[in-house]
């Protein structure tokens, strides 16, 4: 068996697959059927201050490889999450990443010196990139500026790992991840959901009550796995990459490219008890190639002889 356990900021991870924030609910709803402590870690619902109902439906829809979701970041709030959840995913021995919002840079801070006086969170993810609602955060993750104030902000009022997770949708993802290093970062996630809309074209009306939505699963593979491969290139941070895994092999394909662990979201709705089958295919993969570590792995693309 070949070690998987990987590093991010000051959190170690008994391996590098964990489950993105939005498609796996507050994790406890799974604790049943999955073993959230086999896990590399449980990236929850994103989280305001307070509670929000989020859009109207229809907030999915089903697009050819993937989904659009315009959920609008319905969730409980910070303070019920602390009460309510995170009790109950400590003493199930998960890794906790909590994803975090705000509509102003003082609602994050709010939010991550919550988590942070609270017992059993491992990391805050923090959600600068949700294409489908106007102030919550996208208007950061798409401003150079506005995502170095942020994270370095929120680095300010927090020792926890701070990870901002950046938007696919501007033009040199690269950037963005050099001014959350540069602002302090301990790691990044990309991608997020790409701004895409479809079109009932009998009733000539928006499929999502939002008009626009997201964009995610295999559809997106190929651009989230090239955007890794830029920020690679870009940064040391370790990064978090997803977008479209549903397998082992689509998850080695971005740690080739530069992630130091994956997230699956959209795959989670099709084959919720793929997580072991997915970490077992990394161990095998790493087993067949007789290389020791998960660590070896990361960004070891081989491009000598292609064009640079
Ligand atoms: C229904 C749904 C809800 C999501 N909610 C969040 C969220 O609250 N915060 C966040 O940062 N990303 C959210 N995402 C984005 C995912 O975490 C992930 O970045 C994206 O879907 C790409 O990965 P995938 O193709 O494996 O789903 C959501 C995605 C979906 C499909």
């Amino acid at each position: 068996m070949a070690d998987l356990s990987v590093r991010i900021g000051s959190v170690e991870l008994a391996n590098p697959v964990l489950a993105a924030s939005g498609c796996f609910g507050y994790g406890v709803e799974y604790a049943d059927s999955i073993d959230l402590a086999r896990l590399g870690g449980v990236v929850v619902k994103g989280l305001f201050l307070g509670e929000r109902e989020g859009h109207r439906p229809p907030r999915i829809v089903e697009t050819p490889g993937g989904m659009l979701n315009a959920i609008g970041l319905q969730g409980i709030g910070v303070y019920r999450f602390v009460a309510e959840k995170l009790p109950e995913l400590h003493r199930l021995g998960a890794t906790v990443f909590v994803n975090i919002c705000g509509s102003t840079i003082d609602e994050y801070c709010e939010v991550a010196r919550v988590l942070s006086d609270a017992e059993g969170v491992a990391a805050l993810e923090l959600n600068i990139s949700c294409p489908n609602i106007k102030e919550g955060g996208i208007q950061f993750g798409c401003s150079l500026t506005g995502t170095y104030d942020v994270v370095s902000a929120i680095r300010k009022v927090t020792a926890l790992p701070i990870i901002p997770k950046l938007t696919p949708n501007v033009t040199d993802v690269a950037s963005f991840a050099r001014a959350s290093e540069e602002a302090g970062a301990d790691g990044i996630s990309l991608v997020n959901t790409f701004l895409a809309m479809a079109i009932d074209v009998e009733t000539r009306t928006p499929k999502l009550s939002n008009v626009m939505g997201g964009l995610s699963g295999p559809a997106i593979r190929p651009i989230a796995v090239r955007m890794v491969y830029e920020c690679r290139q870009a940064v040391k941070l370790p990064i978090l990459g997803m977008g479209g895994i549903t397998n082992a092999t689509d998850a080695l394909e971005f740690i080739i490219a530069g992630a130091t662990a994956v997230q699956i979201g959209t795959a989670n709705f099709v084959t919720p008890l793929m997580w072991d089958d997915v970490i077992a295919g990394i161990d095998g993969y790493l087993d067949r190639h007789r290389i020791p570590s998960v660590n070896a792995l990361i960004g070891a693309l081989e491009t000598s002889g292609y064009p640079s």
